[in-house]
């Protein structure tokens, strides 16, 4: 294995932006583990599968993977993004419905197992910044570094709000909405029975409320400087 930073935390704590900026200052790719059940909650959604549908969400990720119809691609300068049978779904993966689609198939452990080797061998050959729920548990328990990053649930609502918005513009929903779902996704990523969000024992936490992004990114490599990373990736473990 790589160099693997993993960077888990709850929804709207930042982590995508700064795993992105991270992962350019050291050099490494970008794994962004969320757009894989992401990819499957779209997936069941266009074969008209309901999302707590377990058996047919699990064949249905099975089988996506073994096709090779869902695959990770890593772009220039950090970017990430999934095809599914082809298709860059980078967009349409973001929607609410989709993003509440991806809480519940991310619960179910079929799904979870189909994905786990993905992410794995992602990191194989090149240093990762892996975000997630479960990176530091369980997908990397020997990660280089561990971050849990989090902030206050209103400043991850305003956040995801403005993000939400910048994109929709009027359709955007409210911020009542949005903290609800927040909420909600909250309650449901962490006590789901498999690899609910906790941060591992030996992870740095990292509280974002009131931090400027610089800020948040400065501490991160600050971290990774005492890890002695970027370092040279040929067989690091
Ligand atoms: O990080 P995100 O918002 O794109 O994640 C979408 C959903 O996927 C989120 O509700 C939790 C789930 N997820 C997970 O269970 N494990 C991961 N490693 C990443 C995401």
């Amino acid at each position: 294995m790589s160099a693997v930073v993993a960077m888990d935390g709850p929804a709207g704590a930042g982590k995508s932006t700064v795993a992105r900026r991270v992962a350019q200052a050291l050099g490494f790719t970008l794994l962004d583990t969320g757009a894989l059940y992401r990819t499957v909650a779209l997936a069941a959604v266009r074969r008209g599968i309901g999302f707590d549908d377990a058996v047919a969400v699990t064949a249905l990720a099975e089988e996506l993977v073994a096709r090779e119809a869902l695959v990770l691609e890593a772009l220039p300068d950090a970017g990430m993004d999934v095809r599914l049978e082809g298709e860059r779904v980078g967009d349409a993966i973001r929607t609410p419905a989709v993003s509440m689609g991806a809480s519940t198939v991310s619960a179910i452990p079929g799904v979870r197992a189909a994905l786990l080797d993905a992410q794995r061998t992602f990191a194989a050959h090149a240093g990762v910044v892996c975000e997630g729920r479960d990176i530091g548990t369980v997908v990397f328990p020997d990660a280089t570094l561990k971050i849990f990053l989090t902030a206050s649930t209103d400043e991850r609502a305003r956040r995801r709000h403005s993000e939400l918005v910048a994109r929709e513009g009027a359709r955007a929903p409210t911020f009542e909405a949005t903290r609800a779902e927040v909420e909600q996704r909250d309650a449901q990523d962490q006590s789901r029975a498999i690899a609910p969000l906790r941060k591992a024992d030996d992870a740095v936490l990292v509280d974002t409320t009131g931090l400027d992004f610089d800020a948040v990114v400065a501490r991160c490599l600050e971290l990774a400087r005492a890890r002695n990373l970027p370092r040279d990736q040929a067989g690091i473990g």
